[in-house]
């Protein structure tokens, strides 16, 4: 995986290409002052469900600490007009990543947002979100090289709710569908197990007639849903590398893949014949024994947390959070 492959998998650059076969999006340069904010950890989300900002004072153990919200005024109201154009909920990005570790600390336990506010809270939570901003060409190929340029920005999605069973990822090399995974490994779908040549049949489709050669590069992955009509949507682009998860298949094998050495078990439903076909290869979980745990399971919190914010008051997760950051301020 090459730098430049990185960069033209954000979404700003592949957005324009697909836009017709994607989730409507608005797409929003990130400040430095709100970048920094990002990256501070000595400072506190805003609270509360509103934009404006707070002082707190909290006075205990006889050390008194004072701790302001930064405010965005310019910036606030860009992306207050954007959720509103969005019709209301927003899924959030940057350039690559969604702060999918941070769910768990949202007040609905979902990406879903409103403000900016909501935002600020998952985005300054992810590790996911440090990642696209301190170390976008992690495992590159070409290190030495230069970082390209890269212009941070906010990318806001209608909020859509796609049912976690009808999302997979295909895997492209030179500009062929060598594999297709299910999405989210850790569970059994039986629609998938009924409907498996649809699946592929509807994603080959989808590829040859929108994806195959209008993307930048010829090696990628790229993200579909398919809605209950059968129809298929763009979802994202990722680079074709060790730092997009292969899900079912495993690095080694998407990239020692050729016709001639086929690599896949019974287990895995793997038809040869239909390989040297061109069809590709489609991996999915096959019953409740092979159920895997999450892997967002390690970026959570302990469940009396989880209790916490979902008890009637549930700004109290919150409350608490704020409580250790001051002490932990006072400390410095
Ligand atoms: N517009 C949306 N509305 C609601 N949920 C969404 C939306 N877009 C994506 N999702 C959900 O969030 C998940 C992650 O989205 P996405 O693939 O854009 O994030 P990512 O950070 O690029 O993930 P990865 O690291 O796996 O590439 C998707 O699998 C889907 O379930
Ligand atoms: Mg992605």
């Amino acid at each position: 995986m090459k730098k430049e492959q990185v960069v033209n998998c954000q979404l700003s650059v592949w957005y324009p290409i697909f836009k017709k076969h994607t989730i409507k999006s608005l797409i929003l340069p990130l400040p430095q002052n709100v970048i920094d904010y990002l990256l501070d950890d000595g400072t506190l989300v805003v609270s509360g469900r509103c934009e404006h900002t707070h002082t707190h004072t909290h006075t205990h153990d006889e050390t008194t600490s004072t701790v302001t919200a930064p405010e965005f005024p310019e910036f606030t109201s860009k992306v207050l007009e954007a959720i509103n154009v969005l019709g209301g909920r927003v899924f959030p990005k940057l350039n690559w990543s969604a702060p999918q570790d941070a769910n768990w600390i949202a007040l609905n336990s979902s990406l879903e947002c409103q403000s900016l506010s909501d935002i600020f809270l998952l985005f300054k939570s992810s590790d996911f979100i440090t990642h696209d901003l301190t170390q976008p060409f992690h495992l590159c190929s070409d290190e030495d090289s230069p970082n390209p340029p890269i212009n941070y920005e906010l990318v806001l999605r209608k909020w859509s709710e796609l049912i976690p069973g009808g999302e997979f990822r295909c895997f492209v090399k030179e500009n062929k569908l060598i594999a297709i995974s299910q999405r989210d490994y850790t569970q059994y779908y039986q629609h998938i197990l009924k409907q498996e040549q649809h699946i592929s049949q509807a994603i080959q489709a989808f590829f040859s007639q929108h994806v195959q050669y209008k993307f930048l590069d010829e090696d990628f992955v790229f993200d579909v849903y398919r809605d209950s009509q059968g129809r298929v949507w763009l979802i994202d682009i990722n680079p074709f590398g060790e730092v997009t998860d292969s899900l079912l298949f495993t690095w080694d094998e998407l990239t020692s893949i050729t016709n001639q050495a086929p690599f896949f078990s019974h287990l895995w439903h793997f038809n040869a014949r239909l390989f040297a076909q061109g069809v590709p290869a489609f991996r999915y979980t096959t019953s409740e024994v092979t159920v895997q745990p999450s892997p967002c399971l390690s970026y959570r919190i302990p469940r009396d947390f989880v209790d916490l914010s979902t008890g009637e008051d549930a700004y109290k997760l919150m409350d608490f959070l704020k409580l250790v950051c001051v002490l932990v301020h006072s400390l410095h």
